[in-house]
């Protein structure tokens, strides 16, 4: 991560002293469109994320700098004192989500760095949420936990950004652990950690580097199509459903014929995605990377022809990988653009890579990015 940039910055336009903190982005190796819908989800933080140096400035104001974007924000801590720059909603929110659960906040000056790719689909929007909710609970003593610092990141996103997520970027920015995937309910926020050093494979993902402009209201569509369904089976009687998550397929053939096909394909996807995350952490706890493979293929599938939320991009990544034998590959993320994960036998890494760069350029006329994965720490200080 940016440390050195980050505090050089921040000394050139603030002052040399301050406290650093960093959240990371995140993968997830399976479990998508269902954090709300109350299901489970398996991601896991990353090694990129996001730095923040920061300092009290005895002010009422934050004077934030966004050194990526060389762009700076003066905004204050009031409803009505929003910043005109888009990026300093993020901050803003936290900072207003922080004050309406009674922390009190002060002025300070920060300027942040990230090295977690832009709309690749790895939460650098949560990565920032939770340095920043980590960071000014801590500095400014809110006493809030750490659930509520993931509430905290989501909220913003529902109330200032204008994306109506689930709970599972900022969670696993907070909690994530190195080393370890963690298998969230996200209705309880019952978590639990499992080990992931799948011996003889790597985790790798290709960016197609597709990011399409109306992610975020086709994403808000997903959602109240899902949100459609649950009232129509309440309204049957069901009174004990609350969220897709209690739904069996027995209910959603109640109301077949009041909804659209898309809407009845969408919630089925979601019913069976849910039950793909536990069987993934069986087949992971018996170290049967077959399996996982299979579901994540199985996701992908699901992402693309039934939730649709791939894209053509996606999907000839997807197909590479299916061709070149490896164990499993899908869409990871919101989708609509972004990167797939793939888990990959050590031996064919190489020729996967080489295949994929040869075979997306000839289509699209630019090479797909590759990072690996590495699983690390959650929203942490720096000292
Ligand atoms: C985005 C959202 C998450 C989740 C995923 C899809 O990353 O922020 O809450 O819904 O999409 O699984």
């Amino acid at each position: 991560m940016n440390v050195e940039i980050v505090k050089e910055k921040f000394a050139e336009h603030f002052s040399p002293e301050g406290e650093l903190y960093a959240s990371p982005g995140r993968i997830n190796l399976l479990g998508e469109h269902t954090d709300y819908n109350g299901g489970f989800v398996f991601p896991g933080a990353i090694d990129k994320g996001i730095v923040a140096k920061i300092r009290k400035n005895g002010t009422d104001k934050v004077r934030a700098y966004a050194v990526d974007l060389d762009s700076f924000s003066e905004f204050g801590l009031e409803e009505d004192q929003a910043p005109k720059e888009s990026w300093a909603m993020y901050i803003f929110g936290v900072c207003r989500e922080i004050q309406k659960r009674g922390g009190k906040l002060e002025g300070f000056d920060t300027a942040f760095s990230g090295d977690v790719p832009l709309g690749a689909g790895m939460s650098s929007s949560a990565a920032i949420e939770s340095t920043f909710a980590f960071a000014l609970n801590d500095m400014f003593s809110c006493g809030i936990d750490k659930f509520e610092l993931a509430k905290i990141g989501q909220a913003t996103e529902h109330n200032y950004c204008g994306v109506k997520c689930g709970i599972m970027d900022q969670f696993a920015s907070v909690f994530g652990k190195k080393g370890s995937l963690i298998r969230l309910d996200c209705r309880s926020l019952e978590y639990k950690y499992f080990p992931f050093e799948p011996k003889g494979y790597k985790l790798v993902l290709l960016d197609s580097a597709v990011k399409h402009e109306l992610a975020s209201s086709a994403y808000n569509q997903r959602r109240e199509s899902c949100e459609k369904v649950v009232a129509l089976i309440q309204q049957k009687g069901h009174t004990e459903v609350e969220l897709l998550r209690d739904v069996t397929i027995e209910m959603l053939d109640e109301i077949k014929d009041q909804i659209t096909e898309k809407d009845y394909i969408r919630a089925k996807y979601v019913i069976d995605e849910i039950q793909r995350v536990l069987d993934v952490c069986d087949a992971l706890e018996r170290a049967d990377f077959d399996t996982v493979g299979q579901k994540m293929y199985e996701t992908h599938h699901g992402m693309s022809k039934l939730y649709e939320v791939s894209c053509e991009e996606l999907d000839v990544l997807n197909d590479i990988a299916k061709e070149c034998g490896v164990t499993g590959s899908r869409v990871m993320g919101g989708g609509f653009g972004g990167c797939t994960i793939n888990l990959v036998k050590e031996e064919l890494y190489d020729s996967f890579i080489a295949t994929a760069k040869q075979k997306y350029s000839a289509q699209f006329g630019h090479e797909p990015k590759v990072y690996d994965v590495v699983i690390s720490d959650g929203s942490h200080k720096i000292i």
